[in-house]
């Protein structure tokens, strides 16, 4: 069995110790399946996603970043990734395009593009983000943030006409140009009212058997998110699975 090993943990006082500790205790375990990564450690599972060629060549070919730290956050969330991958495709079954609230560089829908062939499926892609972050907005900075990141997303979606990114703030901007109905949302806006506002607008418009993923449901960093979107599915019927990669799903 293969193992998946980074040292992206958050939170351990002394990381040095932590990361000590996890190799010693992986190292107890001879069937391998050992994955460390963006808080989850697991012992003896099959991690399928790591045997998955097309997967795991859109994932390595679209996470690479120049700085060495960057680079391994972007791999540390490979499960999180094989999650959107995974519900994605499901939704190319259904009626309805894909949506993205938020996308920031666009590397998860880039990978999604790539694994399932997206010129194929005859379905769109919105992606939606501010593209950057100047001081008295709500969001907190990201490091690529900046007034080039929107033509950089643009172009590196250049290939596929139908993924239509979008620059304004959600929800106002789901005001003017979004789908009808929804096979597959990815809400990763890191703000409780930003993700209630776009789920007042297009929850409704998920298809039945459509799959969303709330990337930040899980994380108690961001536990206004949860707290804030509890009452709103359980209002509907609905509640949200969490996922031990941190992202909530529901099934409509
Ligand atoms: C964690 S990043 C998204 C990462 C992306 N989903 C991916 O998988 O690579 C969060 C993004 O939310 C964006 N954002 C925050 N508040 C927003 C809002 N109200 N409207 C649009 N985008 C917003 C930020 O600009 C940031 O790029």
């Amino acid at each position: 069995m293969k193992n998946f090993l980074t040292s992206m943990f958050y939170g351990p006082i002394n990381h040095t110790e932590f990361m000590d500790g996890l190799e010693l205790a992986g190292n107890q375990v001879k069937s391998g399946g050992v994955f460390r990564a963006d808080n989850l450690f697991t012992l003896g599972k099959s991690l399928g996603f790591l045997e998955d060629e097309a997967f795991m060549a859109a994932f390595q070919e679209n996470s690479k970043h120049s700085d060495p730290r960057q680079q391994e956050m972007n791999q540390s969330i490979i499960w999180r990734t094989h999650v959107l991958s995974w519900a994605a495709a499901g939704g190319l079954n259904l009626e309805g395009d894909f949506v993205e609230c938020a996308c920031y560089k666009g590397t998860s829908a880039k990978i999604l593009c790539e694994y399932l062939d997206f010129n194929k499926t005859g379905k769109h892609y919105y992606l939606y983000d501010l593209f950057q972050h100047e001081q008295g907005m709500d969001h907190h900075a990201m490091p690529d943030h900046g007034s080039s990141l929107y033509d950089y997303v643009r172009q590196r979606f250049v290939e596929y006409p139908n993924v239509h990114v979008i620059k304004g703030a959600v929800p106002d901007i789901l005001q003017t140009v979004a789908p009808e109905k929804i096979a597959f949302m990815h809400l990763d806006i890191n703000s409780a009212a930003a993700e209630i506002g776009a789920l007042e607008m297009l929850f409704d418009r998920i298809v039945p058997g459509g799959i969303l993923i709330l990337d930040d449901y899980g994380w108690i960093g961001y536990k206004e998110q949860k707290e804030a979107e509890d009452p709103f599915f359980a209002e509907r019927g609905y509640h949200v699975l969490e996922l031990p990669t941190g992202q909530g799903m529901v099934i409509k």
